[in-house]
């Protein structure tokens, strides 16, 4: 399934997920384009969605539908971690 939050014209696609037993087999990548042509059909501009750095298969799934990346979220460290 994949959860899109429209806010007018523009789409922000909050989560995406796959059942463990279908996953890596090309259904996330399949689900969130579809979405997307979709969302652009219908006229919504910009598609804008977030992946980890850590989560390969989203940040994969994400270059190969297209989206670039334009802006990064920072965290502000424990000083112990500094
Ligand atoms: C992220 C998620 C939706 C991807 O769905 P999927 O159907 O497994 O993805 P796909 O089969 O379309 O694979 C997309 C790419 O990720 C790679 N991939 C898939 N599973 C992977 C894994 N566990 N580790 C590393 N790479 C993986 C695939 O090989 C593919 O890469 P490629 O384009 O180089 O061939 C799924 O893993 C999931 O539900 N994860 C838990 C929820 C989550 O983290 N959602 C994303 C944050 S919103």
């Amino acid at each position: 399934m994949t959860f899109v939050d429209l806010d007018g014209a523009a789409a922000e696609i909050d989560v995406t997920v796959v059942a463990e037993p279908w996953r890596d087999q090309g259904v996330g990548t399949g689900l969130k384009a579809a979405s997307v042509l979709a969302l652009i059909e219908d006229g919504v501009e910009p598609c804008r969605t977030g992946g980890s750095a850590d989560n390969h298969a989203i940040r994969r799934a994400n270059h190969v539908i297209g989206f670039l990346i334009d802006e990064q979220w920072v965290t502000l460290a424990p000083p112990d971690q500094v």
